[in-house]
């Protein structure tokens, strides 16, 4: 079956890396931040990626998201040293949907499955 897969979002990341899957988006709700959830979310979405037959993914950090980028690094990400930059749209909590643009740097990982 063909991989329904497209790329990375940033085109240095999808040059860099044209199998991972990149796992995007991932926000939790202030209050519940810490507690595993986001941890859950990721594992999660690796499982779903695996079962596709696909066995690499990625995800874009921030410069100035140090906390983020230790907790990927904790669930088996790599830094890569491939960055790109790139606009978002994200909702506050009270729903507020806000535009911003980052530079990135990919992490990837492995999949053992
Ligand atoms: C990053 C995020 C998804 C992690 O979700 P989570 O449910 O808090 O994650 P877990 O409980 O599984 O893991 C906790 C780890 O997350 C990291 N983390 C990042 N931001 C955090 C925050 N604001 N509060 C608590 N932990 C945070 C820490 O590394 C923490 O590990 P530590 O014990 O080494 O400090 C969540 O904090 C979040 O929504 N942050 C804002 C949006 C964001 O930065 N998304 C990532 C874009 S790349």
């Amino acid at each position: 079956m063909p991989s329904p897969w497209g790329g990375c979002v940033g085109s240095n990341a999808r040059e860099a890396f044209p199998q991972a899957v990149e796992i995007n988006h991932i926000q939790v709700r202030d209050e519940y931040r810490g507690q595993g959830v986001g941890s859950a979310l990721i594992t999660a979405a690796e499982q779903l990626i695996g079962r596709q037959g696909l066995r690499q993914t990625a995800v874009g950090v921030a410069d100035d998201n140090p906390n983020a980028k230790r907790l990927y690094l904790r669930l088996g990400y790599r830094s890569t040293g491939v960055f790109d930059v790139s606009g978002y749209e994200w909702a506050t909590d009270g729903g507020t949907v806000r535009h911003a643009i980052e530079r990135d740097q990919l992490l990837v990982k492995d999949l053992m499955l």
